[in-house]
């Protein structure tokens, strides 16, 4: 009896799954493979450009071209609407050639049909490299240089988290494996000590030495990797979990969120992105951010993640992506008055660990210690806003911050009105420090560069501040962010 019904019970719920759509995408990625952060200046190697190049591919099977397995809504397949995607990165080579290289995977050279155009007096002009694409970049401030910082909160520029950071080094947790792995670092030692001191051979530094490791067993040569004979699997697996444990420390702590400041930034951003998506009726519908593991750690334990799996204690690997998308199983119609209302959208958190291809793709897992990967676009606003840092204001609060980007002048909140004279790009924060996007590419560049002038200026104007002052604010310099780590258990202490 029952059997008969299995047949159309499976109909039904393949038609229905047919039947879900995808208004919208936020992707934050991690770089692919790079040279190690204690040989500065990092690099993008050709390997970590083909990961995040597959790794894009992927994505616009996914949710970009024609016949795409989850395609989003209206999304144009092969030529660029620059609205509907918004790409980002911080000023950091390693991460801003890491999009670039995604995001000639999503959107391909177009080739000679659609990459040339026919002028006025009937002369076809060709596009270069087949019909080469190009999505501006815009740059966000949290994480400038950050990877060629080699303490975790190096690129943060949050006092209160650098604070809270190092009080992992005072932990007990931190004291007791720093102890007991006196004698595995030391074994460890005739790899490393051209670049670490014996004083530095220790816990202390067990990301950065895992790090230059990782990056020497994919690409030295023998005769560049002296010893290479002593890091066997076992050791190297060892290295891996202690340098997890480390970073994890440093990244989140539940009695402590200003820790995870990042991760705070990260859910605002995906919340603002995502329900801009939702009020602008599907205007801008894709969103990739590039970043550093640091951030997406911050956000696994904000998020709960850590319940759903334990790997999520985990350092990701190189190109591992997070994705959150918005879907409905309302009718979605083509014009904009048929959009569906935030009532009928939910949002699906997943993640790929490593490079994302055809052959592995990634996982849905459960946000906030739910049991289901789907959330109601209501319940994860709420839940998000929770554990978001959303504004300059709020940012400089929760840092404890009060000079430069944080003065009562730069926030607006002494008659001046500094604020008001930001991008186009719909950001609303200044640059130059905390929390804000600034608008594309070189350009961008450029016109961040002149609004901070000009606020430099009216600040001086205005506030009667010294130079001398405001130029230290800047201070993002891969030396600063080092000198900082140092200090706090970065490779010099
Ligand atoms: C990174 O590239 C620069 C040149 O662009 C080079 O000087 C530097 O040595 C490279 N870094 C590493 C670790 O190979
Ligand atoms: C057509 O216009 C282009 C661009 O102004 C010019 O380079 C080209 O020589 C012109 N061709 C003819 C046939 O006039
Ligand atoms: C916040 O304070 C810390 C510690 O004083 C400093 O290193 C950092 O540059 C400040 N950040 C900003 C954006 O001013
Ligand atoms: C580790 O702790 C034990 C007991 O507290 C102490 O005797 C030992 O010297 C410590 N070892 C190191 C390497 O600090
Ligand atoms: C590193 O350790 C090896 C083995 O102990 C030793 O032969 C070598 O001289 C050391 N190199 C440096 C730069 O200290
Ligand atoms: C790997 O090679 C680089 C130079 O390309 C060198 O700086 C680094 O010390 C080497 N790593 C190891 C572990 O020997
Ligand atoms: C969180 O931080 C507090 C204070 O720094 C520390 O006592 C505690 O052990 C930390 N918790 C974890 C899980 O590391
Ligand atoms: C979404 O955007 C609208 C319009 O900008 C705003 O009024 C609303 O507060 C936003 N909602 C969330 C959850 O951010
Ligand atoms: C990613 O994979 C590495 C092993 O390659 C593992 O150590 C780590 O825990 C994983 N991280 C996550 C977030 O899954
Ligand atoms: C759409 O309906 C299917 C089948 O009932 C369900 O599995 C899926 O979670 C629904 N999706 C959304 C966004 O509600
Ligand atoms: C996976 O991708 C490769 C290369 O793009 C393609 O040849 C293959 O058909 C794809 N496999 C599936 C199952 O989509
Ligand atoms: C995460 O889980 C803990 C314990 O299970 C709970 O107290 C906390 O509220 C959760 N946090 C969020 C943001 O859901």
């Amino acid at each position: 009896m029952h059997y008969s019904y299995l047949p159309l019970l499976a109909s039904l719920a393949s038609s229905s799954l047919a039947a879900e759509t995808v208004l919208g995408v936020y992707i934050f990625s991690r770089h692919g493979d790079r040279t190690a952060k204690m040989t500065p200046p990092a690099n993008l190697t050709t390997l970590g450009l083909e990961e995040v190049y597959t790794s894009g591919t992927y994505y616009r099977n996914r949710y970009v071209a024609s016949d795409a397995s989850h395609r989003i809504h209206g999304i144009n397949s092969d030529l660029i609407k620059q609205s509907q995607i918004t790409a980002s990165a911080p000023t950091d080579t390693v991460l801003q050639n890491s999009a670039q290289g995604f995001l000639q995977g999503l959107y391909p050279p177009v080739g000679e049909t659609l990459g040339s155009s026919t002028l006025r007096n009937g002369t076809v002009v060709q596009s270069p490299l087949d019909g080469i694409q190009f999505i501006p970049l815009q740059t966000v401030t949290t994480g400038t240089n950050s990877e060629n910082s080699a303490w975790l909160q190096g690129a943060t520029n949050c006092a209160n988290a650098q604070i809270s950071s190092n009080n992992y080094f005072q932990s007990a947790s931190y004291l007791e494996t720093l102890n007991r792995t006196h004698s595995f670092y030391t074994s460890v030692a005739p790899m490393i000590n051209r670049t670490f001191t014996s004083a530095q051979t220790s816990f202390k530094n067990a990301y950065t030495i895992f790090d230059l490791l990782n990056v020497a067993s994919i690409h030295n040569t023998s005769a560049n990797f002296p010893h290479a004979d002593l890091l066997t699997d076992e050791t190297f697996f060892q290295l891996r979990t202690l340098a997890d444990q480390h970073e994890w420390g440093l990244a989140y702590n539940e009695s402590e969120p200003i820790r995870a400041v990042t991760g705070a930034i990260i859910a605002s951003e995906v919340v603002k992105a995502l329900n801009g998506t939702i009020t602008r009726q599907g205007k801008n519908k894709l969103n990739i951010q590039f970043g550093a593991y640091a951030g997406m750690m911050s956000y696994f334990g904000l998020a709960n993640l850590t319940l759903a799996s334990p790997d999520f204690y985990g350092v990701p690997d190189y190109a591992s992506t997070l994705v959150w998308e918005l879907v409905t199983n309302a009718t979605v119609g083509s014009s904009s008055s048929e959009f569906p209302s935030a009532d009928e959208i939910s949002v699906r958190f997943l993640f790929h660990n490593g490079t994302t291809s055809n052959i592995s793709e990634p996982i849905e897992y459960p946000l906030f210690g739910t049991d289901n990967s789907l959330m109601p676009w209501s319940d994860f606003v709420s839940s998000m806003n929770k554990i978001s840092i959303s504004s300059q204001k709020d940012w400089c609060t929760a840092c404890g911050n009060s000079t430069g980007v944080c003065s009562p002048e730069s926030l607006g909140e002494s008659g001046s009105s500094v604020n008001s004279s930001s991008s186009s790009s719909g950001s609303n924060n200044s640059g130059g420090g905390g929390i804000s996007k600034a608008v594309a590419g070189v350009i961008g560049a450029m016109v961040t560069l002149a609004v901070i002038l000009g606020a430099e200026l009216l600040i001086l104007l205005v506030g009667g501040y010294r130079l001398v002052s405001k130029k230290r604010l800047a201070g993002t310099s891969p030396e600063s962010s080092v000198g900082s780590g140092a200090n706090a258990g970065g490779p010099k202490a």
